[in-house]
C-alpha cells in the first residue's frame, strides 16, 4: 500500500477511489501550510496538486519516497518538470480533462465582447434606454478567429468555433503548417505576425515557458487588427497586463477576457479598473462541474496504475 498525499480540492468519489487502494491524505488546506506539508512530503509515494502547490526547490527535495506528481489540471509551470526527470519522478498532467470547459469559456466570452451589450442590465434596471450606444455590437460568424497554441484547447476551441461559422486559424510554435492537426481541423496554419494582423479574436492556448512570457507584450499587442478582442485562459505573465489595459482605454482593442494573471490571486490593479468590455475571472476558465469530475477521476485512475 503506498502513501499518497493530495494537497488541494479534489473530487470526493476520486478520492474515494484511491482511498480504496492505497494510504490517503487529503487535505485541500495543506498547500496553505507550508512546514505541514513539507512533513507530510517526506512519507509521500505520491503526491496530487492542483496549479497552487510548487513542487520544485524545498518541496521536491522534501518528497524523498515520491515517484508521481499528478498534476489536477494540465499547465505544468507550478512543477519543476526536468528536476522531477532528472530524480526519476513521473510527472502526470490531466490532458484534455478540461479543454471543453477552456473552449466553452472562449467562445462565451468572444460573443460576449464582439457584441458588447450584455453590460447594460444596471442602466436598463435604472430606466436608462441605452439603445443606440448598444446597436453597434458584432457577430460572431464569419469573423477569424486566431488560435495562438494549437494543442488540446486549441483544437476544441477551433470546432465549436467553426460550428458558429467563424473562420479559424492557428499558429503554433511546435507544429508546423503541414502538421495533420490543422487538416483535421480545417483550420489555416498562419505566422504569429500574420494570424495578428487578420484576427477579429485572438485566443492563447499556449503554455507559460521562458520564450512566451511577456510575448503578448506593447508592441504585439500594437500589431493587432484595430478593434480585436484578446482572450487569455492561458497563463498569467504571457500577457503584459497594463499594456493590454491601456489598449482597451485607446480604443485600439475592442475586449478583453483575462483568466489568469501574473499574480494570483490577483491584487488590486487601479490599470484595470473603469476599462472598456473587459471580462476579468478569477483563474476558472477551465473549472467547472463536469470538467472537475473527469480530471478528479482521470488522475485517480493514473495515479492507481503508475503506482501498480
Ligand atoms: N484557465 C484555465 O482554467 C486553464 C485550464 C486548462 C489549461 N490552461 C492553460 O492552457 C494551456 C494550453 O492547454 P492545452 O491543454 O491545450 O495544452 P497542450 O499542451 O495540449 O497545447 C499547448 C500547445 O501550445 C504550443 N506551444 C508551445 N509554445 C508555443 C509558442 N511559443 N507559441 C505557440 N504555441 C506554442 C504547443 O506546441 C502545444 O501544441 C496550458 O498550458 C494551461 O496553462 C488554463
Amino acid at each position: 500500500m503506498a502513501r499518497i498525499v493530495i494537497t488541494e480540492f479534489m473530487d470526493l468519489p476520486a478520492v474515494a477511489q484511491l482511498r480504496g487502494a492505497h494510504d490517503v491524505l487529503y487535505d485541500p488546506q495543506l498547500v496553505d501550510d507550508p512546514a505541514r506539508l513539507h512533513a507530510e512530503a517526506v512519507t509521500a509515494d505520491a503526491i496530487v496538486v492542483r496549479n497552487r502547490t510548487q513542487v520544485r526547490g524545498e518541496l521536491l527535495a522534501a518528497l524523498k519516497r515520491c515517484t508521481v506528481v499528478a498534476r489536477l489540471g494540465v499547465g505544468l509551470d507550478n512543477i519543476d518538470v526536468p528536476a522531477c526527470e532528472t530524480r526519476g519522478v513521473r510527472v502526470i498532467p490531466a490532458s484534455g480533462a478540461n479543454a471543453l470547459s477552456v473552449a466553452e469559456y472562449v467562445v462565451a466570452t468572444s460573443m460576449l465582447l464582439l457584441r458588447g451589450a450584455y453590460q447594460s442590465t444596471a442602466d436598463v434596471a435604472g430606466g436608462q434606454w441605452p439603445r443606440t450606444p448598444l446597436s453597434n455590437g458584432r457577430e460572431l460568424a464569419g469573423k477569424t478567429l486566431g488560435l495562438v497554441g494549437f494543442g488540446s484547447i486549441g483544437q476544441l476551441t477551433a470546432r465549436l468555433a467553426k460550428a458558429l461559422g467563424m473562420h479559424v486559424v492557428a499558429f503554433d510554435a511546435m507544429m508546423d503548417r503541414e502538421h495533420a492537426a490543422f487538416a483535421e481541423a480545417g483550420v489555416a496554419f498562419q505566422g504569429l505576425a500574420e494570424l495578428l494582423a487578420q484576427a477579429d479574436v485572438v485566443s492563447l492556448h499556449l503554455p507559460l515557458v521562458e520564450s512566451t512570457r511577456n510575448l503578448f507584450d506593447a508592441r504585439r499587442i500594437a500589431s493587432m487588427k484595430p478593434g480585436a478582442v484578446l482572450i487569455n485562459t492561458a497563463r498569467g505573465g504571457i500577457v503584459d497586463e497594463p499594456a493590454l489595459a491601456e489598449a482597451l482605454r485607446s480604443g485600439k482593442l475592442g475586449g478583453a477576457a483575462i483568466d489568469v494573471f501574473a499574480t494570483e490571486p490577483l491584487p488590486a490593479q487601479p490599470h484595470f479598473l473603469g476599462c472598456p468590455n473587459l471580462v476579468l475571472t478569477p483563474h476558472v476558465a477551465g473549472v467547472t462541474r463536469e470538467s472537475n469530475e473527469r480530471v478528479s477521476s482521470m488522475i485517480a485512475q493514473k495515479v492507481l496504475e503508475a503506482l501498480n
